[in-house]
C-alpha cells in the first residue's frame, strides 16, 4: 500500500478503499478557526451536544483578529465559551496561525484531522491525512461520525534532489503548480516521497502540504521520517512519532517526479496560483507593498532568510514591507535571536502572528497596487482590493524584492552563504501561553455559551421540493472562487456570525446588484463554469446564497469543499453533461424542475424553460449519504434531528 492508503485502513469504519467508492473514516482530530467556528459552536449549543467525541478538537482565533469592531470580539468571546462547555482547546488571538500551531503541537504521523479550512492539509507534512472542509462537517467529525468521502486517487509526487541555495520550498509548490494547474489534482491526494523528502526540513514540508490544496487535491501528505521525528521531539512530544513510509512496491495512480535541484525562484502571476513563471523574467514588476507572512511561508526559518538578506540593507523607498510570523513561539525566537531587530532596522513593520494580509485583514493594497506576497493565493478579491495585481513568490525572494524595489531572485542580491548560515533546525521554544486546554468534565455544564448581539440564528430550510420553480440569478464563467461568491477583508468579515447582513455582501465585487435581484425573485439558481468554489473552504459561500434562496447551482464542475457545503446547507449542486449544454440557460431565465426528490435519488434532472419552450438535461454526481442529505434539505436538518 502507498501511505495514504495505510492511513485510510487504519481508520476505516465503512466501505471499501475502492477508487470512487463512498467511504467513512474515523476521526482523531479537529481544527477550525473564527471564520468557520461560530457555525461549529451553534451546532453544538443547537443539538445539545455534551461535549466532543474524539481525541482533540481546536477552536483557533487567527483570522480576524484585529477586532476593528466588538464583532469580532463577541464571536471570539463566544468561541471560548463554546470551547469550555464542550471540550475543545482554545487558540487565544496572537497565538497563531491555526495550521502552523497544530503542526506545532497536536498533528502526528498517521492521524487523521479534518479542519474548517481549506489548508488543513498543512498537517500533512508531519505524516497526517488532514483535509479541509466546512465547519458543518467538522462539527459532524468532532461529535464522533468520522468523515465521510469517495476513495480518491492517490498521485504519488516523488521528490528528488536538493534544493539549491536561495530556491525555497514554495518554488517546489509553484512548479508543481505550474505543472499541473489549479486543477490537476482535483479528486486526489498527493503523497509526497522519495529521496529528496529528508534534505526538507518540516517547515520546507509544511509550505509544499500545504498549497497542495490549490492543485485542486484534497490533501497532501508527507511520508514521516528522521526529520519528523526531531520535530516531535523539539516540541516534546516524541512520543507520538511513528515512521510511515508506502510500501517498496506501492502504487500510485500517476506519478510526478520533480528533481529539486533543478528548481529556480518561480512566481506566480496575477490571478492565479497556476499562473507561474520565473522571477528572473518579471523584473520590471514594481510592488508598493511585499508581505512575508501566512501559513504558507511564516517559519522561523522563513524569516531568518529574509532578515538575513535584508541585514545592513533597508527596504526601498516605494515598499511597504510587512512581516508577520506564523506563531507565538516563532515570534518568540526570532526575538531572542534579534531577528526582529534586523528587520526593525531595515524598515520592516512586524504584525502580530495572524493571517492578516493574505485575507485582506489589513494591508489592502492601494488602488490598481501591486502586491508580492509569500501567501499562498492570489485571487481578485482576496487581498481585499479587486484590482491590485498580487505576485505568490518564497520569502528570500520576498526580501530581496522589498529592498530592490522590484521582483528580483534573492542570489542577484547577496551572496549564498547569506543563507546558508540561517539554521534550518526545528525551534526548540514551547509557549503555550496563549493556547488555553479543555476543562476537566466536571466544570463544563456549568459554562453556558455566550452568544454577542451580531450572531444570527443558523439559517435552515425545509426538506427537498417537490417542485423548483427558480430564475437564474446570476450566470458566471469558470473558476469561480469563494472570495468570489463573498469577499475577505475585514469591513466585511467583521459580518460573518450575522447571516442577514453578511448576506448583503454576496457576489457584491461580481454583480453590485446580485442581492437585490435575488431578493426580488425570492427562488433563484446559479449558472456556472468549471471549477466553480475553489479557493477558501467557507462555508457562508453556500449559507448566503442558500439564505437568499438559491434552490440550486448548475455547474460545469465544482471545487471539492463547496461542493461539500452546497450539499451541507440543501442547495442542489447540478452539473452540465457538457459545454453546450452551458451555453442554454441565460439570466433571467425562468427554470422548472418537477418530482425534485425522485431526481435526487436518480441523479438525473431535467431542467425546463417553458417560456423558451425547451429542456435540459442536468446531473446530481453525489454519493448515497449525500442524496440523504439533499432530501433531508441539507445535514443542520438531519444533525438537529438525530441528536
Ligand atoms: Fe490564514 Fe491565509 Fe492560511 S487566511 S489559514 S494564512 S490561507
Amino acid at each position: 500500500m502507498n501511505l495514504v492508503e495505510k492511513i485510510i485502513h487504519s481508520h476505516l469504519t465503512q466501505g471499501v478503499m475502492e477508487l470512487g467508492s463512498e467511504i467513512v473514516v474515523k476521526v482523531d482530530q479537529t481544527l477550525s478557526h473564527d471564520l468557520s467556528s461560530v457555525v461549529i459552536g451553534q451546532i453544538f449549543d443547537a443539538v445539545q451536544a455534551d461535549g466532543i467525541k474524539i481525541e482533540k478538537s481546536v477552536f483557533y482565533c487567527d483570522h480576524n483578529v484585529l477586532c476593528t469592531a466588538s464583532e469580532n470580539s463577541d464571536d471570539h468571546y463566544f468561541l471560548k465559551t463554546c470551547a469550555e462547555r464542550f471540550g475543545l482547546y482554545f487558540s487565544k488571538p496572537g497565538n497563531g496561525i491555526c495550521h502552523t500551531i497544530h503542526c506545532e503541537r497536536f498533528a502526528a504521523p498517521g492521524k487523521i484531522i479534518i479542519g474548517g479550512d481549506s489548508h488543513t492539509p498543512t498537517s500533512g507534512a508531519v505524516g497526517a491525512l488532514a483535509i479541509g472542509t466546512g465547519g458543518l462537517t467538522v462539527a459532524k467529525a468532532a461529535l464522533g461520525e468520522g468523515f465521510r468521502f469517495r476513495m480518491p486517487k492517490i498521485i504519488g509526487v516523488r521528490l528528488t534532489g536538493k534544493l539549491r541555495t536561495g530556491v525555497g520550498a514554495k518554488d517546489v509548490a509553484l512548479e508543481l503548480l505550474r505543472r499541473i494547474s489549479v486543477k490537476g489534482g482535483l479528486g486526489s491526494i498527493l503523497e509526497y516521497h522519495g529521496d529528496g523528502v529528508k534534505n526538507l526540513s518540516m517547515t520546507e514540508r509544511m509550505t509544499i502540504a500545504n498549497m497542495s490544496i490549490e492543485t485542486g487535491a484534497t490533501s497532501g501528505v508527507f511520508v514521516s521520517d528522521e526529520v519528523t521525528k526531531a520535530f516531535l521531539n523539539a516540541q516534546q512530544r516524541g512520543e507520538e512519532f511513528q515512521p510511515m513510509q508506502p510500501d517498496a512496491d506501492a502504487v500510485y495512480d500517476s506519478l510526478i517526479e520533480i528533481d529539486m535541484s533543478q528548481l529556480i525562484p518561480l512566481t506566480a502571476c496575477p490571478h492565479s496560483p497556476d499562473n507561474v513563471v520565473p522571477v528572473e523574467m518579471m523584473s520590471e514588476v514594481k510592488p508598493a507593498s511585499v508581505f512575508i507572512g501566512s501559513c504558507t511561508n511564516s517559519s522561523y526559518a522563513d524569516i531568518a532568510r529574509a532578515a538575513a538578506i535584508m541585514k545592513g540593507r533597508k527596504v526601498h523607498r516605494d515598499v511597504d514591507c510587512v512581516v508577520a510570523p506564523g506563531s507565538h513561539p516563532v515570534m518568540q525566537k526570532l526575538l531572542e535571536d534579534g531577528v526582529l531587530d534586523i528587520l526593525v532596522q531595515a524598515g520592516c513593520r512586524v504584525l502580530e502572528c495572524a493571517c492578516g494580509p493574505c485575507i485582506g485583514v489589513g494591508q489592502i493594497p492601494r488602488s490598481n497596487g501591486i502586491s508580492v506576497r509569500t501567501s499562498n493565493r492570489n485571487f481578485p478579491g482576496r487581498c481585499g482590493s479587486m484590482d491590485a495585481g498580487v505576485y505568490l513568490v518564497s520569502p528570500e525572494t520576498a526580501a530581496a524584492t522589498a529592498v530592490a524595489g522590484h521582483l528580483m531572485p534573492a542570489l542577484e542580491l547577496v551572496e549564498p552563504e547569506c543563507l546558508e548560515a540561517v539554521s534550518n533546525e526545528p525551534i526548540t521554544i514551547i509557549n503555550d501561553t496563549l493556547l488555553i486546554p479543555p476543562l476537566p468534565v466536571e466544570e463544563r455544564l456549568a459554562v453556558k455559551p455566550v452568544y454577542g448581539p451580531n450572531i444570527s440564528e443558523l439559517p435552515r430550510r425545509g426538506a427537498a421540493y417537490e417542485r423548483i420553480q427558480a430564475g437564474v440569478g446570476l450566470r458566471l464563467g469558470d473558476n469561480i472562487t469563494t472570495d468570489d461568491i463573498i469577499p475577505g477583508g475585514s469591513s466585511i468579515l467583521k459580518f460573518i456570525s450575522n447571516i442577514p447582513a453578511f448576506a448583503e455582501y454576496s457576489f457584491c465585487y461580481v454583480d453590485p446588484n446580485y442581492v437585490k435581484r435575488a431578493k426580488a425573485m425570492g427562488h433563484s439558481i446559479i449558472v456556472g463554469g468549471e471549477n466553480y468554489g475553489q479557493g477558501s473552504s467557507r462555508e457562508h459561500a453556500a449559507i448566503l446564497p442558500m439564505f437568499l434562496g438559491v434552490d440550486a447551482v448548475i455547474a460545469k464542475s465544482f471545487a471539492r469543499i463547496h461542493k461539500e457545503n452546497l450539499i451541507n446547507f440543501g442547495i442542489l449542486p447540478l452539473q452540465f453533461p457538457d459545454n453546450e449544454t452551458y451555453q442554454i440557460p441565460q439570466q433571467g431565465d425562468e427554470l422548472v424542475i418537477e418530482n425534485v426528490p425522485e431526481s435526487i435519488r436518480s441523479g438525473r434532472f431535467t431542467v425546463q424553460i417553458p417560456a423558451r419552450g425547451i429542456s435540459f438535461e442536468a446531473i446530481l454526481d453525489v454519493s448515497e449519504g449525500d442524496k440523504e442529505l439533499l432530501l433531508a434539505g441539507g445535514a443542520l436538518n438531519l444533525l438537529a434531528g438525530t441528536n
